[in-house]
């Protein structure tokens, strides 16, 4: 690997947030770097992938690549949820497209089929000998977990403790109890940005009053947003309301007044970003496809049954014009990161862009010794 992507994260470390710069375009437009942070952040720590509601039934999965590994995901039918890798034990193709819902999982090519835990259950014309256990034959499984009704995989064999890993986070977003907002809006996309700049955008609050001036400026407008104090596996801002917010909002008992009146904006790294309301949330599952391409699962999930379809689809309308705002400008990034006269410039104040600093810092904690060992 090039030594300045070493020299760049190592200084990232070392240094106060008053000196902080923002990335070097490399980061952005190096294919090689890609490999890295393929390997070093997304087949290592934990990702994830979706909602757990997206699979209720059993037998529903849903199918995604990770680290250019295809992964699968299902509510076996023992109830159990679990990551499976959905190539087939035969010779490699992959077994299931898309998501749906499958009594078993059928290889397309001859038919092998494996139940719902991953078991090979089926092998036709081929006859138990001594060279290949077949008894035995199963598809891979990976660790899976949940947590606040978001579905995790890591493809590491050793993973930490994602529940311990993200208790400190639960103090601080615990009332607003995403796992029992329901999923009214899901949406799968190819953004042709770098993957951090996803996570840049959605994390910082300095763009939200001049990108977003006619929709979120109204709302949370970047004078109210506040920095959190990060943890190892998380950061995050909060940002109030510059509106007065109606009497009878919607949200959790549990919710206290000043969270009412207040969003949360985290990202567990690398991959999942969320933006909590007290009576609705966005998120956004990010995985690369290139160096210029990202995958994003974009998602909407509201707090209890008392919403009319009109209010849904006018925060849906809210969502989407703010998401388009983003995906323009970000395209307009990833285009001048490639400039040869780009370098790192300063960031802003640490409530509006100290969380891009937590990110790199994240990075520099994760990569700093990639390619010297
Ligand atoms: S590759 Fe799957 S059955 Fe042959
Ligand atoms: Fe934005």
């Amino acid at each position: 690997m090039k030594p300045e992507f070493l020299d760049v994260l190592r200084a990232i470390k070392d240094k106060p947030y008053a000196e902080a710069l923002s990335l070097p375009g490399a980061f952005y437009t190096d294919t090689e770097w890609l490999d890295i942070e393929r390997e070093r952040l997304f087949a290592q720590h934990w990702i994830c992938v979706g909602r757990e509601e997206e699979i209720n039934k059993s037998g529903d999965y849903i199918t995604f690549d990770l680290a250019s590994e295809p992964i699968l995901v299902i509510h076996s039918h023992d109830g159990v949820i679990r990551a499976l890798s959905n190539v087939c034990r035969h010779r490699g193709t992959v077994i299931l497209k898309d998501s749906g819902n499958v009594k078993s999982l059928l290889c397309p090519y001859h038919h092998w089929a494996y139940d719902t835990t991953g078991k090979l259950v089926n092998a036709p014309l081929i006859e138990p000998s001594s060279h290949y256990d077949l008894a035995n034959c199963r598809l891979p499984q990976l660790a899976c977990e949940t947590w606040q009704g978001f579905l995790f995989v890591s493809l590491s064999s050793s993973p930490p403790d994602l529940h311990a890993l993200l208790a400190p986070l639960d103090v601080e977003i615990g009332n607003y109890h995403l796992e029992q907002m329901q999923l009214r809006y899901l949406s799968d996309e190819t953004w042709p940005v770098n993957w951090k700049t996803l996570v840049e955008n959605f994390m910082e609050g300095y763009h939200l009053s001049p990108l977003h001036r006619n929709t979120l400026h109204k709302v949370n407008p970047t004078s109210l947003c506040q920095q959190l104090a990060p943890g190892t596996a998380y950061f995050g801002y909060k940002v109030g309301f510059s509106t007065r917010l109606p009497e009878d909002r919607i949200g959790h008992p549990d919710l206290s007044e000043a969270e009412m009146d207040t969003c949360v904006m985290f990202a567990i790294p690398p991959g999942l970003t969320v933006g909590i309301g007290s009576d609705y949330s966005s998120f956004l599952c990010i995985r690369p496809e290139a160096i210029d391409k990202v995958r994003v699962k974009i998602g909407l999930i509201f707090y209890g049954d008392q919403w009319h379809q009109k209010q849904i689809d006018n925060a849906i309308k809210l969502f989407q014009d703010t998401m388009q705002e983003d995906k323009e400008v970000l395209e307009q990034v990833q285009y001048g990161m490639g400039s040869r006269f780009q370098v790192p410039g300063p960031l802003a104040p640490p409530d509006m862009e100290g969380t891009v600093w937590d990110f790199h810092q994240y990075l520099a904690r994760a990569l700093e010794r990639a390619g010297t060992e």
